[in-house]
């Protein structure tokens, strides 16, 4: 794969309205739970970002029929008729951490399944803990050979009650399709709640499954023999809609967020609104306008799991707190190494004390001049590329792989809201 990168002129007035895609952390994991049934699913508004490929990927070596337009459009459909093998690819699995959902769903279908440690951001220790105790509540055995984990469940998982010692995403989705096939009842306890779960349980419960409780800290599953077919809209993507509100924000501009839930935002809006940037909701969109605010008021963060102000959007939101007047904190509560990126910023002029892993001091408004940097991740990513539209000069973003893993063609979107910005070859 060439290496390419993104060029980006700042300075530039932003306007217009940019549309929210498919959110990635629903679309993944609705892909995954279609190895729960032996019927049609298909999923409409699926972004076309390179973790969703690589998914599909995954899911074509287990046996699933696969077929998508996402060249040209957003609908995959998927028929997992006949599931050819039960260990899933190396190579994808230790690139993507979102592999480990399509544990769940494989052990509940099929009774085993093989996987490496999964991979993904380097935002801190990424453990699986919670996953294989509640496998093993669930009735799976666990074994860790060579560097692959085999679970086994050969006469079929059974109903538990799972308590999460700390809220995961990823552990509550996996767990809950595991348990869909399972006899009896699971109970798990201090379940995220998070819009892509409630959002995943919904389309089950429509393709047979009996779950209730989503959307709150206790999901109950009871069990059934078989999932039918259906088809499923993904959610609207809150993590680009905030970026994208957060960035009108630090450009100072007036942008239309469209095709967005504003109602999953509730702490971003807080918070824009808090610092003086106005904010206009609709059902569908957000219209965020800072142009002309001189002085916005610092305000501080702290990362939370829904509905609290949301990790994903920590990087960006730390960009737009460099142009705030006064002291600023961020307090990330959730991964110990999500806020290194923030030297990147600081060597674009942006004035930052780290306190400690988790906790850094922003004082605005700084001035961003143009650098070469490199993306880490795909939110900082995002943060960095907000950081080389309001800096003085040219930004050279490296790795944009990164970005590309969560947004698609982010720079042809950015350009239709009058943005600078290049894909080049590095
Ligand atoms: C999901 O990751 C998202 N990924 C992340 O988005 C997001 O940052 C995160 O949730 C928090 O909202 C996907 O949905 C694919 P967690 P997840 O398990 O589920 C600890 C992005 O940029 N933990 O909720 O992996 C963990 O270390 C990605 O799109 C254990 O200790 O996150 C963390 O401190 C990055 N043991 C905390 O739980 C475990 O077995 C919460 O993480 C699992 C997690």
């Amino acid at each position: 794969m060439p290496q390419e990168k993104f060029v980006i002129r700042g300075g530039k007035n932003l306007s217009g309205t940019i549309r929210v895609k498919g959110a990635k952390n629903n679309a993944l994991k609705v892909l995954a739970a279609s190895l729960l049934s032996k019927e049609l699913w298909t999923i409409t508004r699926v972004p076309f970002v390179e973790d969703v490929l690589r998914t599909l990927e995954l899911l074509r070596a287990l046996g699933v029929e696969v077929s998508d337009t996402l060249s040209g459009g957003d609908i995959v459909t998927l028929r997992a008729k006949n599931i050819i093998s039960t260990t899933l690819d190396t190579e994808v699995s230790k690139r993507i951490r979102a592999s480990m959902v399509l544990t769940g769903p494989l052990l509940a279908r099929m009774g085993e399944v093989v996987f490496p440690h999964p991979g993904g951001c380097v935002i801190g220790e990424r453990p699986i803990d919670i996953f294989l105790k509640g496998y093993e509540a669930l009735g799976a055995s666990v074994e860790l050979s060579k560097g692959f984990y085999h679970l086994r469940a050969k006469n079929g998982l059974r109903g538990s009650s799972i308590f999460f010692p700390v809220v995961s995403v990823t552990a509550t989705e996996t767990l809950m399709m595991a348990a869909v096939l399972a006899r009896g009842t699971t109970m798990l306890k201090n379940a995220a709640m998070e819009p892509e779960v409630a959002a995943l349980a919904d389309f089950l419960n429509a393709c047979g499954a009996r779950i209730s409780g989503h959307g709150t800290p206790h999901i109950a599953i009871e069990g059934v023999s078989e999932l039918g077919g259906g088809t499923f809209q993904v959610i609207p993507d809150r993590i680009e809609a905030g970026s994208f509100a957060l960035m009108a924000g630090a450009t100072r501009s007036r942008l239309t967020v469209a095709d967005c839930n504003p109602a999953h935002l509730d702490a971003l809006i807080s918070l824009l609104q808090d610092t003086g940037v106005e904010v206009e909701k609709t059902e569908s969109s957000l219209t965020v306008d800072a142009t002309g605010r001189k002085n916005l008021k610092a305000r501080s963060i702290i990362t939370h799991e829904y509905p609290g102000f949301v990790t994903d959007l920590q990087a960006p939101a730390a960009v737009f707190l460099t142009q705030l007047e006064g002291e600023s904190r961020v307090f990330e509560t959730i991964f110990e190494g999500r806020l290194n990126w923030t030297q990147e910023l600081v060597r674009m002029g942006a004035r930052i004390t780290v306190a400690d892993p988790h906790r850094i001091f922003v004082n605005g408004p700084a001035q961003l001049r143009g650098r070469e940097i490199t993306s880490p991740d795909i939110r900082a990513g995002m943060a960095l590329i907000i950081a080389g539209l309001i800096a003085e000069g040219e930004t050279t973003v490296h790795n944009i792989y990164q970005i590309d893993r969560g947004y698609e063609k982010i720079e042809e979107r950015l350009r239709g809201i009058g943005a600078d910005i290049q894909r080049v070859n590095a």
